[in-house]
């Protein structure tokens, strides 16, 4: 447990990420009272959590980061004790089309959070964080060799790496500003269960269990460092509990793959699992026009984290990809009703107009 934390706000935590840092500290620290506030967009789905719905120590509230009165009124009211901070607008071809979105959630969304966790703490400030979750992504794109470091100058090359990158410009300038206790991680990509179809992995599975074509933008050789979302989970509670306040911390699963190689890697397990000839959804890989933009490669450096929080991905890729699958592939109502849309009902089935 933080010593002086109590109350928790996590932010976003019915989307991919948030619901297993959700459900991480609802379960593991029943003596943390847990908030999940979440807007519930597109991208956020209760059934991600419906497991610990009933859990004591924890409590959902809709509510959008976007509106300032409602977040001031909620802090007023429950006077957090630490935030970690998930929720945004976080796929990249979206931001291509609409970038004003990202602008308002991601980066005055935040700055509503700052500013209201300022307001209650301010002159007593022991013990309380505000933990910012950011993305690999706002140091731009690596030529071949070298990896981010916490040192890395910010690059963002995409509307959504830049509003993640204002983000957090802003939170460290609350810390030197106000003094407002904070701690930043940038993590690279994650895979796992509960990933909103849109993104590659879950996209690519879901299309070969259908027979449909699968997109692969540009050549395909485009590089991401891929993270099982369990260790991302592990790195965050590592760095609430012990991580120095004021600090970066860089995360990464040391695992470098070509979109191409990984979406073979994909089809080859999936094939596999479905029970269908080795390499028969292979036919289905489609180049298809480039993201503009495309950033080429991302690495992270894990040396920081690895020294101070003694933390180091705990998945291997292979057997992380094959526990992935296997979960979609068990999941096929969950995949249904998020392609569908019907997932949508899910708050008003729960919680009717409140
Ligand atoms: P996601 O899109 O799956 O979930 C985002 C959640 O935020 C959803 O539940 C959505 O309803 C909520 N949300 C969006 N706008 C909101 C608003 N205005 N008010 C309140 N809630 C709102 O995203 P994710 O992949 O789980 O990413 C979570 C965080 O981690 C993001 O901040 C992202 O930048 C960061 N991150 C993601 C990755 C990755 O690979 N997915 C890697 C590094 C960092
Ligand atoms: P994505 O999952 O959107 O994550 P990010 O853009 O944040 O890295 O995409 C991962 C990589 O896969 C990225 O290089 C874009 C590529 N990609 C495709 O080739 N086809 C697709 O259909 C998607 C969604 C992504």
């Amino acid at each position: 447990m933080r010593k002086g934390v109590k109350r928790i706000l996590i932010t976003g935590g019915a989307g991919f990420i948030g619901s297993h840092v959700v459900r991480h500290f609802v379960l593991r620290y029943p003596e943390y009272e847990v908030y999940n506030l979440d807007a519930l967009t597109y991208a956020g789905n209760l059934e991600n959590i419906a497991d610990i719905e009933k859990e004591k120590n924890y409590r959902f509230i809709k509510a959008d980061i976007r509106d300032v009165g409602q977040i001031n009124a909620l802090f007023d009211r429950y006077r957090f004790d630490a935030v970690i901070h998930l929720a945004a607008e976080s796929h990249v071809d979206r931001s291509i089309e609409n970038p004003h979105v990202f602008l308002e959630t991601n980066v005055l969304g935040t700055s509503h959070l700052l500013h209201a966790f300022h307001r209650i703490h301010q002159g007593d400030t022991g013990g309380k964080l505000f933990y910012q979750i950011s993305t690999d992504e706002v140091y731009g794109s690596l030529p071949e060799g070298g990896c981010f470091s916490e040192q890395s100058p910010y690059q963002p090359r995409s509307p959504y790496a830049a509003s993640k990158a204002a983000a957090d410009h802003l939170v460290r300038a609350f810390g030197n500003t106000y003094a407002l206790p904070y701690v930043i991680s940038n993590c690279s990509n994650n895979y796992g269960p509960y990933q909103f179809p849109e993104k590659l992995i879950p996209l690519v599975i879901n299309n070969i269990r259908l027979g449909k074509d699968i997109p692969v933008y540009g050549d395909g050789q485009q590089i991401r460092d891929w993270l099982y979302v369990k260790d991302h989970v592990d790195a965050i509670d590592r760095i609430f509990h012990s991580g120095r306040v004021g600090e970066t911390y860089m995360i990464g699963g040391n695992n470098e793959q070509t979109n191409l190689d990984l979406v073979r890697m994909l089809c080859e397990i999936t094939d596999e699992v479905l029970g269908r000839e080795k390499g028969e959804s292979l036919s289905l890989i489609k180049f298809v026009e480039d993201r503009k933009g495309h950033d080429r490669r991302y690495a992270v450096c894990t040396d920081k984290i690895s020294k101070e929080l003694n933390w180091s991905p705990a998945t291997g890729f292979s057997s992380g990809l094959r526990k992935t699958v296997e979960w979609y592939l068990n999941h096929l109502p969950w995949l249904d009703r998020v392609t569908s849309g019907e997932y949508r009902n899910y708050y008003h089935n729960m919680y009717g107009n409140r």
